[in-house]
This record gives C-alpha cells, structure tokens and sequence, in this order.
C-alpha cells in the first residue's frame, strides 16, 4: 500500500501522533497481518536495536520475530550487560553511537529502574529520541506502553468491527504488588480517542494523574466518545461491549510500596475479576488483558480460560503491530 513518507519519526506514546497516522498504521497492521507474504524481507539488510532495562517476553519476542520476517535483524540488549546500565556512558553517547549502527532503537525502562520517580522513564527515552537520528520506540516506559496501545485498539476493532459508541471499562484488578501505570494510561488515552464510551472503574485511591485524565476529556470531546468514573466494579461491568483489566499502582503513593499496601490490600477480593461480574456485560463482550497476569490472583481461571476472554488473540496481535510499525517506519518510499 501506499504510504506517506516518513523521516525520523519516534513512537513515545499514541497521543503524540496525528489520527490519520494511527489509523493507516491500523490498515497496514491489516494487511500486514493478511498477507505476510507481501512483507517478507521487504526491510531486507535493516536493524533494530532492542534495549532492555526490564524483562518481557511478548515486546522482545514479537519484535524479534516481526523484524525476522520483514528480513531485519533485531538485536536484543540487556542494560546489565551495557555500559549504561553502570551509568559509565551518557544516554547521549549511547543514543549517537548505537545509531550508527542501528535503523531503530526500542527500549524498555520501567519504574523501578529510574527509583519510582513517576516520568523519569519516560525523560530517558525522550533524552535518547532527542540525540538518536534513528526513531525511538517506546517498548514500555513508566508513562506509555503504545505498542500495546496500539494492538488493544486494533484488536478491539478486529473483533467488534464498529469500535465508536462502544462501552469500553477499563477496570482496576488487585494485585499484590504495586504495578506501572503505562498500560492503564495508554488504553485510556487511544480508546477515548477512537470514540469508545469509556468507563474507568477502579477503587478509592487509584485515580489516574490529572495530565492523563485532561488529555483523555479531551480526546473523548474531540472524539464523539464519553469518560465516566466508577468506584463499583460490578456496576461498571454492565452493558459492557469490552471489559480490559489490568492491575496498577496508587499515584498517590507512587513509589512506596509499604505506604500503599493498605491502600490496596482492601480490595484483594472484591476487585479480583471473577466470572460473576461479566454475567452482566453484553452477551458478545470481549475480555482483554496485556499479559503477563497473576491467574487466581488478578483474575480467576474462568476468566482468563472463558468464553469472553480473547487474550491470547490480542497477544498474538502484538506480532502485527511490531511489524506494521517497523514497516511504516523503515521502508524507504
Ligand atoms: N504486554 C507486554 O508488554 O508483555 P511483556 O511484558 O511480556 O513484553
């Protein structure tokens, strides 16, 4: 197909880039998806550098195989065993020199490589997009996970066609630990902007930070979709079209997780998705999850294994959209 042509574009977060190229990254991931033939080797001889500060079994190995057949080689780096990962070598010096060898640089940098200072992640990949002539990707920082962004909202509309006007909740699950917000930040912000009717459910004490919430208001103004708050997780569920659960930390403990485990230890079985809450969604609605999940902990099997539950479909979606990205951004036009 074709396509606009792109110069040293970063993908940092969904948010940042315009509706009509996310939508034309969806159609390609499409075809992509359609018709692998079409693609193979077509970044024949290109590389992507992948920096790991965090574990990850579906970002690196989707990845990894998305370049394999595009016919890139994709290089994987463990920041324990990198110069940088000492904090010896700048982001600048490793940015610039990694570039020279590199097409691409994905990394991935959680909360608790930067001390649970909330953004911190997120300001060192913006430090490497700032020096690195090649495009960054975000493969999960402690702000945004837009690769997964990107898959959830392909993969919602894979399975309901029609996504605008849909109810989306978007619901808190207890976990024992406290977890990033990138993932909960990240579905908020594309399906309000893609028009979805979104409920955000979660207990007292994990409200998302305001910027987020600004930018979601907005994008459901702009959108035609809506954002509503629930505290009552079972009345969130009802009439849902998709229901996305995912665990994550209190804000306003960010980064003490001694302070926050009373905040969340309330919620250990009422907010542990059970099979009874999406009795009362739609008969056709769609349970979704980034994976990895905790089973029995965050939700029970019956919901993983369950007649709503197309993880596994949305796992294998990430495969799609790492190609699709590396496509648009890499092929020469
Ligand atoms: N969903 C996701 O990003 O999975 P990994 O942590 O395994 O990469």
């Amino acid at each position: 197909m074709a396509l606009k042509k792109v110069k040293k574009k970063d993908f940092i977060s969904t948010q940042e880039w315009d509706k009509e190229e996310l939508d034309e990254l969806l159609k390609l991931t499409k075809d992509v998806k359609l018709n692998p033939k079409k693609y193979r080797n077509s970044l024949d001889g290109k590389s992507i550098c992948m920096f790991f500060y965090n574990p990850s079994t579906r970002t690196r190995n989707s990845t990894q195989v998305a370049a394999y057949q595009l016919g890139m080689q994709a290089t994987f780096n463990s920041i324990k065993d990198s110069w940088i990962g000492y904090k010896s070598e700048s982001v600048k010096d490793t940015a610039i020199v990694l570039s020279r060898y590199y097409d691409a640089i994905g990394i991935r940098l959680f909360p608790n490589s930067v001390n649970w200072i909330y953004k911190e992640g997120n300001k060192i990949l913006r430090e490497f997009a700032k020096w690195a002539p090649v495009p960054i990707i975000n493969f999960e920082d402690d702000q945004f996970h837009p690769l997964q962004a990107l898959t959830d909202i392909f993969t919602i509309k894979e399975k309901k066609k029609e996504v605008k006007g849909k109810k989306v909740v978007i619901s808190w699950a207890y976990h024992p630990n406290p977890l990033p917000l990138s993932v909960p930040n990240s579905i908020l912000l594309i399906t309000t902007r893609y028009g979805m009717n979104v409920t955000l459910a979660h207990p007292k004490n994990y409200e998302l930070d305001d910027e987020i919430l600004n930018m979601a208001h907005q994008n459901a103004n702009e959108s035609g979709g809506s954002l509503e708050f629930s505290n009552d997780i079972e009345d969130s569920y009802k009439d849902a079209d998709v229901v996305y659960i995912k665990s994550w930390g209190s804000i306003k403990e960010y980064g003490n997780a001694k302070a926050e485990k009373p905040l969340r230890v309330p919620y250990r079985d009422s907010w542990r998705i059970q099979e009874k809450y999406l009795e009362n969604t739609q008969n056709d609605s769609i349970l979704m999850h980034c994976l990895p999940i905790r089973r029995n902990i965050v939700a029970e099997d019956a919901v993983i294994d369950g007649k709503h539950s197309i993880v596994y479909d949305q796992a294998e979606n990430r495969l799609y959209t790492a190609k699709s990205l590396l496509y648009y951004l890499l092929k020469e036009k």
